[in-house]
């Protein structure tokens, strides 16, 4: 959860207790503990969460819109939220309540690596050979569809990966990426395309491919390529 700004004077209240359990790269369990009256503060959800009551109580749920509603809790009967909700809780009961907040906080890692592959594409597609080396790693590889190799051919490092990159676009004059969707399954992502192009020779090409690429942080640490082969 994160701090949000009281449009208001903040009335007097206790603050609920937060009590870290797990804090993960995937998981962050959060229990709450209120004394009667006491409040969590505004704030806004920054991931999808589930909330499991410890105890039975009654919340009171003041809202971003300026509304107030009140919800019952029941011991370990959970209810799931998604991002975005906005408000501040309090114990609207005479005696104390908690529950766990269960929060799923790889999302945010998931839509920055979806970010980058989107504009790996977007760069090719500009020929932007520095907006492309900003997608990738500090030892990227780039493993070519076709080559002697049975990955192909592999250019390692940020030099020669570049290089590629360029001798990419020497070979395709004309050159669009489209069609792009992109997945992202952990430290794995996958863009699939359809590639058009005419090359050097003055000869089109229009085949459709795929990205497998593995990622370190946000970036792009290989490059893994494959294309149909027309016959
Ligand atoms: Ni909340």
């Amino acid at each position: 959860m994160s701090e949000h700004p009281p449009e208001h004077p903040p009335v007097q209240r206790p603050q609920a207790e937060p009590v870290t359990h797990i804090d993960d790269e995937r998981f962050r369990v959060t229990e709450w503990r209120f004394a009667p009256g006491a409040e969590t503060g505004w704030h806004r959800h920054g991931h999808d969460y589930v909330i499991v009551p410890l105890t039975d109580g009654t919340l009171g749920l003041d809202l971003a819109g300026g509304g107030r509603a009140e919800a019952a809790l029941t011991q370990g009967l959970p209810y799931s939220r998604r991002v975005g909700v906005e408000h501040n809780v309090t114990n609207a009961g005479p005696a104390p309540l908690s529950f766990l907040e269960v929060e799923v906080v790889d999302d945010v890692r998931d839509q920055a690596r979806l970010a980058v592959m989107a504009r790996l594409m977007d760069c090719f597609n500009a020929r932007d050979l520095d907006g492309l080396m900003g997608c990738m790693s500090a030892d990227p590889a780039f493993r070519g569809s076709a080559g002697p190799l049975a990955e192909g051919v592999i250019h390692q490092g940020q030099a020669a990966v570049r290089a590629s990159y360029a001798a990419l676009f020497d070979a395709f004059p004309r050159a669009a990426w489209l069609e792009g969707a992109h997945h992202i399954a952990g430290e794995t992502g996958f863009s699939t395309w359809r590639f058009q192009g005419t090359d050097a020779a003055g000869s089109e090409v229009d085949v459709r491919g795929c990205d497998i690429f593995r990622f370190e942080g946000d970036l792009i640490a290989v490059k893994d390529s494959y294309r149909k082969a027309r016959s």
